[in-house]
């Protein structure tokens, strides 16, 4: 294989100023082990200084030879190669972020008792930087019990355990199991570089994230809908996966990748959409309600195609109202404690600014944390940036610039973490 035949979608651009960081990519012996080395030419065209440390399982799948030419650097698998350079304890040292995947269940055995039997098990343990592990396994290895208490384990001790994806595992079968497409695990793993020593800190709480703007039918193939893509309530949804949240992500007619790590719940109508977030909140922390629920539904929905009147007159759409979910969460919390967030796309006008109607709602709504958007001109839809300001329920009042919906979505996370405070 060549570099040129992995897929060529650009990656996030190279950090600038100062040294490369320095990740070490383990990969230890899963048939997966053919997704890291995209996930590693991801890692090393977006300008970070990337040592493959494989396990001798992980050989079996792709060569070092492969590891070697894509990162550019030698690779080995044992403590005895290059013996002088001690890299057993080296290389871990020197590390800003471990990422391991896929990370098997003996090899996530092996890092929460503290075995250190390879070059890759010795690095785990002298590593300071923070680790992402992205498993991969069968469904059955992955529930048992051994292995839920050894993921517990390494969660406790400030480890991100990405969730493995659903879907087509080895053989025939499909399950839990799956290693996240790699543009996934590089979103989590830059991420959690991103954040430095700061530890997991949704970690061990679960957060419900909504996204996506819903349909309502009018007939067969015809909808109501809206212009929001979704892009905010991913990258909500990541944020808090990287930051080592249960993630549960409703997601209304978003045509992007699901995110690593987080369970998605592909929905269509606002009653949906309802329905499975007021289910997912009743054991979540925090609620944010990112999607554009469409107020409204046609008062019926015609089981066949509506026809053209042949005297050409044109149908009346008679709508009503849908049940308002945010208010519906803020009224009745379903655990003490919850945090829950809106959204409000608002645009000035003779009755008042932005802001005004802002404040407004989050009155009317009775949420803890509003961020608002200011659509004139339909500004955020489909954009990768955003801006907003964030309004708390207590009266402050904290503005964030124009930048990516990721750097959006930690201070969103920030907020909600300060509220739980
Ligand atoms: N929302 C909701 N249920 C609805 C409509 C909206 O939970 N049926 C949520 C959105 O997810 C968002 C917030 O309410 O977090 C505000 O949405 P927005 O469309 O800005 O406001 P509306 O309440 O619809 O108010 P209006 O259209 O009157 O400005």
């Amino acid at each position: 294989m060549t570099t040129d035949q992995l897929d060529d979608e650009a990656v996030a651009p190279a950090p600038r100023g100062g040294a490369r960081p320095r990740v070490v990519l383990g990969v230890s012996g899963g048939i997966a082990a053919y997704k890291a080395c995209e996930l590693l030419r991801r890692l090393t065209e977006s300008g970070h200084d990337v040592t493959v440390v494989p396990t001798a399982a992980a050989l079996e799948f792709v060569g070092a030879p492969t590891w070697a030419a894509l990162s550019g650097k030698p690779v080995a698998a044992d403590v005895w190669s290059s013996v002088h350079e001690v890299p057993h304890v080296r290389i871990g040292q020197e590390a800003d972020l471990v990422v391991v995947a896929p990370a098997t269940a003996d090899l996530m055995a092996k890092a929460a008792h503290g075995l250190a039997d390879d070059l890759l098990t010795s690095t785990l343990l002298t590593a300071r930087c923070p680790v992402v592990f992205a498993p991969a396994m069968h469904t059955e290895m992955w529930e048992h019990p051994a292995t839920v208490a050894n993921v517990a384990t390494l969660r406790q001790r400030g480890a991100v355990v990405i969730e493995p994806a659903e879907g087509r595992l080895t053989g025939k079968d499909t399950g839990k199991g799956r290693l996240p497409e790699a543009v996934e695990i590089f979103e989590i793993a830059t991420q959690v570089l991103a954040r430095g020593q700061s530890a997991p800190d949704l970690a061990g709480r679960h957060v419900v994230v909504s996204a996506g703007g819903t349909r309502e039918y009018l007939d067969p193939v015809r909808f109501l809908g809206n212009r929001s893509s979704g892009l905010q309530g991913y990258a909500l949804a990541t944020a808090a996966a990287a930051r080592g949240a249960e993630v549960t992500l409703v997601a209304a007619n978003v045509s992007l990748p699901d995110p690593a790590g987080v369970k998605v719940l592909h929905v269509e109508s606002t009653a949906q959409l309802g329905e499975a977030v007021v289910s997912a909140a009743a054991s979540a922390d925090a609620v944010v309600m990112a999607a554009a629920p469409a107020d409204f539904r046609p008062m019926t929905v015609a089981g066949t195609k509506i026809k053209k009147a042949e005297d050409g007159s044109s149908p009346a759409i008679e709508l009503t109202q849908n049940a308002d979910i945010l208010a519906g969460l803020s009224q009745s919390r379903s655990r003490p404690g919850q945090v829950v967030v809106g959204f409000a796309a608002e645009t000035g006008d003779d009755s008042g600014t932005v802001l005004e109607h802002a404040r407004a709602k989050l009155a009317r709504q009775g949420c803890d944390l509003l961020v608002v958007n200011d659509v004139s001109g339909g500004a955020v839809f489909g954009s990768t940036e955003n801006d907003g300001v964030i309004l708390d329920a207590d009266g402050a009042v904290t503005t964030v610039g124009r930048g990516s919906k990721s750097v959006l979505a930690h201070v969103i996370w920030d907020h909600v973490v300060a509220r739980w405070a």
